[in-house]
């Protein structure tokens, strides 16, 4: 912590907690203290700790090839695609190492295609309370002002709409729009999910403008709420024409994508893009390995996601301070008209680990491996603390 404090920028506020190791939904400090672990290093440890059919695959590749660059071929970066074709309904992909850079990639992407059609077309429409990404072209489309702030002149052409604004929406839409970003839910906001309405009627009007639809699946994708993608939770599946994701993507190893249905993926040509780490053959095959653990995970995470919804709805009834408990699945915010940063170290110090985001949100991004038996126990240390609160 010395170290860290004399020699690292300081721009994270960290927890007092220096984790060592983990196994399952469990993580443990130095001196061997035990953590139920619901935030899961934001959504990225999917399978928990040290899952061993995850653990077996590393150690195997890291044996083989770790890294070859995109100058060759190996063998599982084509598979990789073909899976998360299947599994998105997007025809293409383009793999980098992280969230922002993904979103990054469908920037150039949406700039690219409105570009093609006139130097006028270069319009993104991104929605207010919504979060993309540090780099500064997904900043530019962050609609919180305490991200930006500090970094602007951002990129120009960005226009900030309402959540769930059918008005605002019809409005922002012109022939100078060159594609509209969203999350399907948003996660760093406060876990707010967008309608169905909402999300129709922007694929519409993408559609009669010839822009590109951007699903930010960063923090919700890839098995979070119970369907491989959270703009497939409905039986009205509106299909995005870009779909970015990356955090739990392979569980732990850095590793972003991109897909794009073939009029998107038609904008980027040779040399327009490239990684020199993304989609390595470790990433991708741990990635292969995790498609494989979720296609048998899925049901559990909507049966444990439903009964964590149901627990926590149960306190919020006792609790006036607790205002609302949203999100889907396995991402859920329990929103208080209190701040929650004190709830989150107290949570920790009774061996929970959970964060609070935009100040009175509690975020719970548990491990797709949660059962019943974890939420109950977290459930009942968030009933202690709840029952001190004054
Ligand atoms: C919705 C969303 N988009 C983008 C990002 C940025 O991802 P990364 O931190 O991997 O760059 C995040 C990270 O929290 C996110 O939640």
């Amino acid at each position: 912590m010395d170290l860290e404090r004399e020699y690292l920028l300081q721009n994270y506020a960290r927890y007092p907690l220096v984790l060592a190791r983990g196994k399952g939904c469990y993580a443990y400090d130095l001196e061997g203290r035990r953590y139920l672990d619901f935030i899961t290093g934001i959504g990225v440890n999917a399978l928990g700790h040290a899952h061993p059919r995850i653990v077996k695959v590393i150690r195997e590749q890291a044996g083989l090839l770790i890294h070859s660059s995109n100058l060759y071929y190996h063998q599982y970066q084509g598979p990789l695609a073909d899976r998360l074709s299947a599994m998105s309904g997007l025809a293409r992909a383009f793999f980098g190492n992280t969230g922002t850079e993904a979103m990054e990639g469908a920037l150039k992407m949406v700039h690219a295609h409105g570009r093609a059609v006139s130097p006028e077309k270069y319009e993104v429409i991104a929605l207010e309370n919504s979060f993309h990404g540090r780099t500064l072209g997904a900043l530019s489309i962050t609609g919180q002002p305490k991200y930006r702030q500090d970094f602007e002149p951002l990129v120009p052409g960005v226009r900030f709409i309402p959540v769930n604004d059918l008005e605002s929406l019809g409005a922002a839409f012109s022939d100078r729009t060159a594609g509209i970003v969203l999350e399907m839910i948003q996660g760093e906001g406060g876990i707010y999910p967008l309608t169905q309405q909402f999300v129709a009627k922007a694929r519409e009007l993408a559609d009669r403008f010839n822009a590109l639809l951007v699903a930010d699946e960063i923090q919700c994708g890839v098995g979070r709420t119970g369907t491989y993608f959270a703009y497939q939770r409905t039986n009205h599946v509106t299909l995005p024409d870009v779909m970015v994701t990356a955090k739990p993507l392979a569980c732990g190893i850095p590793l972003g994508v991109i897909m794009a249905n073939e009029r998107a993926a038609a904008a980027i040509k040779p040399g327009m893009h490239g990684s020199t780490f993304g989609g390595g053959p470790l990433a991708c095959r741990v990635a292969l390995e995790f498609c494989d653990i979720l296609d048998e995970l899925l049901p559990q995470i909507q049966r444990v996601g439903g009964y964590f919804h149901l627990q926590l709805n149960e306190l919020a009834r006792k609790h006036s301070f607790v205002k609302e408990v949203r999100g889907f699945g396995l991402m859920i915010g329990v929103d208080l008209h209190i701040p929650g940063k004190q709830l989150v170290l107290d949570a920790m110090a009774e061996g929970l680990l959970i964060n609070c985001t935009h100040d009175t949100v509690l975020r719970f991004l548990p491990p797709y491996i949660v059962t019943e038996r974890e939420v109950d126990v977290a459930v009942k240390i968030l009933a202690k603390l709840f029952s001190k609160v004054k």
